[in-house]
């Protein structure tokens, strides 16, 4: 089946063509994405009413460039999947009323997508063999406005072993990046000035840190994240320096936000890892999604965390970790293949947890069941 997928729920304009054969297994046809990045900077984040407006702008051109990449029509698709939440709802609203349309006009399925099941199911897709991300498996989902570790059972079924109590570690990328004056976006300009730090460090031969910065949550036996106080502890040694940071002293400071925010997702996870070898199953994969997964540091100590528990580590490439329209369209061939479908009347929605997907499963389908059907 060859689906259209499209992508509005952020400050990322996307629509792609993504095929599932009868394996399960996932091919992009092609996956445009236009990033409205420059549009938003000089805000120093995103603005929504510019994001909604410029996501009318550009996607009805997104999707004919996509189409045509693809070598297809509207009418070689079998469904038109479109996020309708979680996100900034004027945005998610241009995207969904945009796929409801198509489907509409062209007689096809429209498949109501939510983002995070997008991110949730992109292992899936770009898995060299569908057997190696067959259900269930761990995963952790890190964004700009997510940070939780999930057990994925199935199409539709999430269970929350753990979430943040306050920031995303996104987020908290974010912010320490505005704080250390690093430019935006915050988490790929930390992860930039700590490769200067580590460069000029090395050279230097200094071993110690500069900075000690305390590792959120280590220990706890829960799964929970909290990164503002990593963040404030950020603004408390920029505080205490007599003179204003140099650009030194500005890249060690991301250099210690990001080891400590790395080893604290490598402690959480870990103990994430126990508890679903324990409740779940052993010996399934720790999967990773979204766009702090884009992190080479992160990735490294999660590889390292999964090694350790006797699970095989899985992360898609560094492209598909953040928003894009694959992940979506997968989703969505995901759900049409077990014959989930929505009707035109879905309504979008700004929250959308995915634990409250479960009314969207298949209907007494569990792991087991899913895994059976191939799905
Ligand atoms: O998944 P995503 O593209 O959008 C959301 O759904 O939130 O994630 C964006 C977040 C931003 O907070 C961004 O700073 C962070 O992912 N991010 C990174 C890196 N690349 C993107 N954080 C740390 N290191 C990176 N290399
Ligand atoms: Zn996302």
């Amino acid at each position: 089946m060859r689906i259209l997928g499209i992508e509005t729920s952020c400050d990322e304009t996307a629509a792609a063509i993504v095929e599932r054969d009868a394996n399960g297994r996932g091919l992009i046809r092609a996956n445009v994405v236009l990033s409205q990045l420059d549009e938003h900077r000089a805000y120093g984040g995103v603005v929504p009413e510019i994001a909604a407006r410029s996501h009318l702008d550009h996607l009805d051109r997104l999707i004919a460039q996509a189409l045509e990449e693809a070598g297809s029509g509207f009418d070689d698709l079998d469904g038109i999947a479109a996020t309708a939440g979680p996100g900034l709802i004027g945005g998610v609203m241009v995207g969904a009323l945009t796929a409801k349309a198509i489907a509409w006009a062209r007689g096809l399925p429209f498949i109501a997508v939510n983002h995070l099941e997008g991110h949730a199911l992109t292992a899936r897709l770009t898995a060299d063999d569908p057997a190696e991300a067959a259900f269930p498996y761990l995963l952790l989902l890190v964004s700009g406005g997510h940070c939780q570790l999930l057990a994925v059972e199935g199409v539709g079924r999430y269970r929350v072993l753990g979430t943040t109590v306050d920031d995303a570690v996104g987020e908290a990328f974010d912010k320490t990046a505005k704080l250390l004056d690093l430019g935006y976006p915050g988490g790929p300009a930390v992860e930039r000035a700590a490769e200067r730090s580590a460069r000029r460090r090395a050279e230097a031969g200094e071993e110690t840190p500069r900075f000690r910065l305390p590792i959120p949550m280590r220990g706890r036996d829960d799964c929970a994240f909290s990164f503002s106080g990593l963040k404030t502890a950020v603004r408390q040694q920029l505080e205490r320096l007599d003179t204003p940071p140099g650009e030194a002293e500005r890249e060690d400071l991301a250099a210690a936000f990001q080891t400590n925010a790395a080893r604290s997702i490598a402690d959480r996870t870990a103990r994430a890892c126990a508890r679903f070898t324990a409740e779940v199953a052993p010996g399934r994969p720790l999967v990773v999604a979204g766009g702090v997964a884009a992190n080479k540091v992160i990735r490294a100590e999660l590889a390292r965390v999964a090694d350790a528990a006797g699970m095989t580590f899985l992360a898609p490439p560094l492209k598909l970790c953040t928003d894009n329209a694959a992940m979506i369209a997968w989703a969505g061939a995901e759900r049409l293949a077990l014959g989930l479908t929505d009707g035109l009347d879905f309504r979008p929605r700004p929250r959308w947890p995915l634990a409250d997907l479960a009314d969207r499963a298949p209907p007494g389908a569990g792991a087991a069941a899913q895994a059976e059907a191939g799905a």
